[in-house]
C-alpha cells in the first residue's frame, strides 16, 4: 500500500483548518507517486490568460537541499523535508510561444477561434502595458500554484511551511537560473511530514480585516 492510498484525503475546508507551517520534518520520503499528484494538483491552478507562468523546480538532491538551505539562511526545513518545490515566476512567459497554451484548449474544445485570435492580440498588449509590474504579475501566478500546493499536501498528509527567507540571486544559482534576468524566485516550500505538532498563532479579529463594501466599514460576521 503506498501513501496515496493510505490517506484517505482531507476536504478543502479542513485541510485549510489544519494547516500549519511546520518548522521541522521528518526524514522520511514522500512516494514518487504522491508526489507527482502533488505536482499535478500544483500545476491545475488557474493563472493569468492560462499563461502558466511558472517554472517549479523540485530540489530532492541531498547537495541541492545544502545549497538551497544556504541560500535561505540555513532554514533547516529545506534540508529535513524530502522535497522542496522553488516557485519561479517568468516574467517574460507573455512573449514566449503561446500556440502550444492556444493549441490544447482549441483541441478540448474549450477555447474557439476568435477566443484565440482575441489573446493573440489582448495578452501582448495588457501585457506591455504592464512594463516593470509584469513580475508581479507572474509571481501572483506563481503564489496561487503554491498555495494549491499546499492545500494538496495537506490533504493528502504531508505538511508544509511557506518560505520567504532567501536570497533570490542566491537561489537562482541553486537552480540553474543565473542567465535568465526575466525569472524571480516567487517563494520556496518544502514538503514532508511534520517533525512536530504546531498550535496556530491566531489570526486578527475580522473586524481588523475584512470590510463591507468601503474599508470604514469592517465585516462582523
Ligand atoms: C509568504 C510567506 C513566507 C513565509 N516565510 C517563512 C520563512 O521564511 N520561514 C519560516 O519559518 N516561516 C515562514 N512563513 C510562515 C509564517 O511565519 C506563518 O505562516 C505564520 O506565522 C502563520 O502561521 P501558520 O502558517 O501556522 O498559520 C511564511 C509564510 C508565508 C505565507
Amino acid at each position: 500500500m503506498n501513501a496515496i492510498t493510505q490517506v484517505k484525503p482531507l476536504d478543502v475546508p479542513s485541510a485549510i483548518a489544519q494547516r500549519r507551517s511546520i518548522k521541522s520534518f521528518k526524514p522520511d520520503p514522500i512516494t514518487p507517486e504522491l508526489l507527482k499528484q502533488l505536482v499535478e494538483l500544483t500545476v491545475a491552478a488557474p493563472s493569468s490568460f492560462n499563461l502558466q507562468d511558472w517554472q517549479i523546480i523540485l530540489v530532492q538532491d541531498e547537495t541541492q537541499k545544502a545549497a538551497l538551505s544556504a541560500a535561505s539562511w540555513n532554514q533547516q526545513q529545506i534540508v529535513q523535508a524530502p522535497v522542496t518545490f522553488v516557485f519561479a515566476a517568468d516574467a517574460a512567459g507573455w512573449k514566449k510561444d503561446l500556440n502550444p497554451i492556444y493549441n490544447q484548449a482549441l483541441q478540448n474544445g474549450t477555447w474557439t477561434e476568435s477566443t484565440v485570435n482575441f489573446f493573440r492580440t489582448a495578452i501582448p498588449q495588457f501585457h506591455a502595458a504592464l512594463q516593470d509590474k509584469n513580475r508581479e504579475y507572474a509571481i501572483k501566478d506563481a503564489m496561487i500554484a503554491a498555495t494549491h500546493l499546499v492545500l494538496a499536501a495537506e490533504s493528502l498528509g504531508l505538511s508544509s511551511c511557506f518560505l520567504n527567507g532567501w536570497e533570490e540571486e542566491k537561489v537562482k544559482a541553486v537552480i540553474g537560473a543565473t542567465e535568465d534576468p526575466d525569472l524571480a524566485i516567487a517563494v520556496l516550500v518544502p514538503i514532508g511530514y511534520a517533525g512536530e505538532p504546531r498550535g496556530n498563532p491566531g489570526r486578527l479579529p475580522f473586524a481588523d480585516k475584512v470590510f463591507v463594501d468601503r474599508v470604514a466599514n469592517p465585516y462582523q460576521g
